[in-house]
């Protein structure tokens, strides 16, 4: 048993331009102590998809298909109650801005201790003590001035570490991170990934790691799925992805990116811009951007490939360029 297993997931808004298809259909697993960086450009569905394996869509104007299984549970199934309980005890999220999470009127050590007393029933004083523990985990130097400290009173990047301890109060197995270092500045973001690194190894946590950033993805991840248009084109252990991209979009998504090591090669952007959700093409969402299209790009969607082992890309050129077959929907991971 997967602790996470997404399959077929499809959401969709009802907005006034019309069903916005924010996922149509994403599929996959994750096991305990493996970090999945999720990847893509903005308005992939990084986040949307964060959101559903917590059941966070307002159903008043969301339709949500599939099944997100957390510990075998069916997150759509459940009612509001027992998500809430899964919410932190099963998986926790954390966000880009810790300033949009955080309550600015209170300080950081009450938001950890009235978590802890709400969600895992303990006494205020045994809450308090834990809560040192929690902020002395994330590595904090001033820990008791961290927990006196009102969110606008800190930098940036304590916030994040204040936002990860709340995440980590009820000790879940799987920490969702949204971009959790793209707000911060350069060096800051280094130390909350090597914190986040550390803490995912020594906690053995699971992580769905959300970035557009292919080097934070090369530094953190096992696994890396890459997004577009509400699908994903590519999924593949890291190493392989990097080696071996299968996709033109993630091609494309690589040549954008500086990389270590590439000084000299001039970064190429990916012309044009995703597909209108609320009018998806017929046929590969990527089509209008692609410098290998095809005609029967434009009228059918691709099936998903196995490139190698683990390594599957929804093109319909994956055959000829890597000789490979199509994988049996069943078995499939997109
Ligand atoms: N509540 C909503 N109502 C309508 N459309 C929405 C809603 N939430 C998300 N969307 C749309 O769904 C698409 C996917 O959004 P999502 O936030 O998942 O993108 P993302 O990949 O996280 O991008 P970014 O990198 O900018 O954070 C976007 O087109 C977005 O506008
Ligand atoms: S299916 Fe066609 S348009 Fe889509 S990525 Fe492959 S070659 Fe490009
Ligand atoms: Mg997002």
């Amino acid at each position: 048993m997967s602790l996470l297993s997404v399959r077929d997931l499809r959401v969709e808004f009802d907005t006034r331009d019309g069903l916005v298809r924010a996922l149509n259909g994403v599929t996959f697993e994750l096991d305990k102590g493996l970090v999945l960086a999720l990847l893509g450009e903005s308005g992939s569905g990084k986040s949307v998809t964060l959101r559903a394996i917590l059941g966070l869509h307002p159903p008043s104007h969301t339709r949500i298909s599939g099944e997100v299984l957390l510990k075998d549970r069916d997150v759509n199934r459940l009612d509001e109650v027992e998500r809430r309980a899964i919410r932190g005890r099963v998986a926790s999220l954390v966000f880009q801005e810790p300033i949009t999470a955080l309550d600015p009127v209170y300080t950081i050590g009450d938001q950890i201790v009235e978590t802890l007393v709400r969600h895992r029933g303990l006494a205020p004083a045994d809450a308090r003590r834990r809560a040192r523990e929690l902020i002395d985990l994330v590595q904090v130097p001033a820990p008791e001035r961290m927990l006196r400290s009102y969110p606008h009173e800190i930098s940036g990047g304590m916030r994040q570490r204040g936002m990860i301890a709340i995440a980590l109060a009820c000790e879940p197995e799987l920490l969702l991170a949204d971009e959790p270092t793209t707000a911060l500045d350069v060096t800051v973001q280094a130390q909350i990934l090597w914190l986040l690194r550390d803490l995912q190894r020594r906690l053995g946590l699971a992580v769905v790691f959300v970035t557009h950033d292919l080097g934070v993805a090369a530094e953190i991840a096992d696994e890396a799925a890459v997004m577009y248009a509400g699908r994903i084109v590519e999924q593949a252990p890291i190493g392989e992805l990097f080696a071996r991209p299968a996709h033109p979009y993630t091609e494309g998504l690589m040549q954008a990116t500086v990389r270590r090591g590439q000084r000299g090669i001039p970064l190429v952007p990916i012309p044009g811009a995703p597909p209108n959700l609320a009018a998806l093409p017929a046929g590969c969402a990527f089509a209008a951007r692609c410098r290998l299209v095809r005609e029967e790009c434009r009228t059918t969607l691709p099936p998903l490939y196995q490139v190698r082992d683990g390594h599957v890309a929804r093109c319909h050129l994956v055959p000829e360029r890597f000789g490979a077959s199509p994988i049996p929907k069943a078995a499939s991971v997109a």
